[in-house]
């Protein structure tokens, strides 16, 4: 069996190792998918749903999210029909009314066209995509850290609220969370919220990495201050 397989996003033939999903398929070769949960190396979730596409099969359209999708030879994927677009568009409006202090969030929902908010603000401090979590389990092996509760009151948390002795102080948590790549100067008060949008021009472009933006490899080397750019060299030695 070949260890490669070939498929069509958006027209365009792309060539994937055997075993990767459609969306690190799609990001190898530039095609843009916005996304939020996903990171590389990481057992995909498919919680945010902002990397949906279509699967085309047999003439049948088919949407699902892309990090969970596997490429398969011959798949027909499109990834920015309108249909895609627009029920994109409405995710990150959601998302950007949870958490409208997320620069990345702001510039995610920018870059998927949304112009106004049309639900209320929640101004939540964490929008559960569970990148933190993730990166403690399967990258660091420390499992510090682990979602508890229901609904509402679902959130991350540290064993008994104490950071434990297993925790290998790597920062990974807060280096990947949405909410703390470059975040907003302050909250913005209750009942002030608004779509603002305006640091996509600052977020788009990380000098380590010429080719990337804050959608594409969030939190993977993106940084507009370079206050870690040393540090995450070192650490990919
Ligand atoms: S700093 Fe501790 S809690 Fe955070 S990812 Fe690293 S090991 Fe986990
Ligand atoms: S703390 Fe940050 S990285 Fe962790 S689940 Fe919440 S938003 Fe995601
Ligand atoms: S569901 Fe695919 S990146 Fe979040």
């Amino acid at each position: 069996m070949s260890e490669y397989v070939t498929l069509t996003i958006n027209g365009a033939k792309v060539r994937a190792p055997r075993g990767t999903s459609v969306l690190d398929a799609a990001l190898d070769y530039g095609i843009c998918i916005p996304h939020l949960c996903h990171m590389q190396g990481v057992i995909p979730t498919g919680v945010c749903r902002l990397c949906i596409v279509e699967v085309i099969e047999k003439g049948r359209s088919k949407v699902t999210t892309s990090c969970t999708l596997e490429a398969e030879e011959g798949m027909v994927i499109l990834a920015h029909t309108d249909k895609i677009l627009k029920a994109r568009k409405n995710i990150a409006e959601m998302l950007v009314a949870e958490a409208p202090n997320s620069r990345a969030i702001q510039d995610i929902a920018l870059k998927c066209g949304v112009k106004d908010v049309r639900y209320p603000f929640r101004n939540k401090d964490c929008v559960l995509c569970g990148r933190c979590v993730r990166a403690c389990t399967e990258i660091w092996r420390s499992r510090s850290l682990g979602f508890v509760g229901r609904g509402e009151q679902r959130h991350v948390a540290l064993p008994f609220d104490e950071r434990p002795e297993f925790c290998k102080r790597c920062n990974a948590c807060i280096d990947l969370c949405p909410m703390t790549i470059t975040p907003c100067d302050g909250p913005m008060k209750k009942g002030e919220e608004y779509f603002c949008g305006k640091c996509e021009s600052q977020l788009s472009m990380s000098e380590d990495f010429v080719d990337s933006c804050v959608w594409c490899r969030l939190g993977e080397g993106f940084d507009v201050t370079g206050r870690h750019a040393g540090r995450k060299q070192e650490d990919k030695r």
